[in-house]
């Protein structure tokens, strides 16, 4: 469904944009209806940058990003199954007006045929659909709501389109445990209701689990990739093995914690691309010293 083939994003920086930085160097992947794809990355790995070139938000400087073989193309049309959901769910919402305003700005640019009490029916069943209470939320300023309910509300939101993917960046990092639980179970269902979503983080998370296949970006460079229990049950490069290492693992005795790396990449003999060492699992180069670059 949503298909990024060798996508660059190339910065300019400095006080007049002489020099560049690439943040996102040639990264191919793709997301399938009902799936959830994790990107998963250190700060800085170029996470938002991909995310924010599928919103739209930022042109690619190279490469292709598609849904359902066209183009992205920033707008009304493309914004009907295609929404973002951030890390602060307040920043989204403007303090001065009503958090349900929200609903209100979709119905004017979506559904302006749609009768007033039809439309208020729509909205509690999306509001429901994301576990809140219609009593409880609508009519609030957004100060009055927690950051958990800011955030499902931004989901239902989504949830009113006709919805393919969801590009959910960082969104739990600001919410307790029980209530990143929540969130968490609710993108489960948006998954069954057949929607694509990207999840990005840059820790593994407990949503890392929920996606089948998960993506591995550093330095704006895919280093490995494939199905998740793959990925993680069986870390082929260092980077992946790094980020497992961050994990408090209770169980696992010391000596697991740093196994010895071999160049999976070179030793399967690739050249350019990731290799594929297993069906559904790929893996870079790991950069080591005796790699033959
Ligand atoms: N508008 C911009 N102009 C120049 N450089 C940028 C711009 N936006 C991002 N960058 C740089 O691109 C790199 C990737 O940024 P990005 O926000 O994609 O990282 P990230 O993986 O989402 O990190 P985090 O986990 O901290 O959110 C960073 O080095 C960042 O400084
Ligand atoms: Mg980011």
């Amino acid at each position: 469904m949503l298909r990024l083939d060798n996508v660059t994003k190339v910065y300019k920086v400095g006080a007049f944009g002489g020099k560049t930085f690439t943040a996102v160097d040639g990264v191919s992947f793709d997301v399938r209806s009902g799936e959830v794809v994790s990107l998963i990355g250190e700060s800085g790995s170029g996470k938002s940058t991909i995310g924010k070139m599928i919103l739209g938000l930022t042109p690619a400087t190279g490469g292709s990003i598609t849904l359902g073989g066209a183009p992205v193309k920033a707008g009304r049309e493309y914004y009907r199954h295609v929404q973002g959901v951030f890390q602060d769910p307040f920043s989204c919402y403007n303090p001065v007006f009503k958090a349900d305003r929200v609903f209100q700005l979709i119905k004017e640019s979506y559904y302006p045929e749609v009768s007033r009490a039809d439309w208020d029916e729509r909205v509690r069943t999306a509001i429901r659909d994301v576990r809140l209470d219609p009593g409880q939320v609508l009519g609030r300023y957004p100060h009055q709501l927690s950051g958990g309910q800011l955030q499902r509300l931004l989901i239902a939101r989504a949830l009113l389109l006709e919805l393919k993917l969801l590009v959910a960046d960082e969104i739990t990092s600001m919410l307790d445990a029980s209530t990143r639980i929540d969130v968490l179970n609710l993108l489960a269902e948006l998954k069954e209701r057949g929607l694509g979503v990207l999840y990005v983080t840059h820790d593994l998370s407990l949503g890392t689990y929920l996606a089948e296949r998960t993506v591995v970006l550093r330095h704006g460079t895919v280093v490995e990739m494939g199905l998740t229990e793959k990925v993680f049950g069986d870390p082929l490069h260092p980077y992946t093995r790094q980020l497992l290492a961050a994990v408090p693992r209770l169980h696992a005795p010391w000596e697991d914690a740093e196994p010895t790396v071999t160049c999976h990449y070179h030793a399967g003999g690739a050249s350019g691309g990731l290799f594929e060492a297993e069906p559904g699992h790929s893996v870079a180069c790991a950069g080591l010293a005796d790699c033959p670059r």
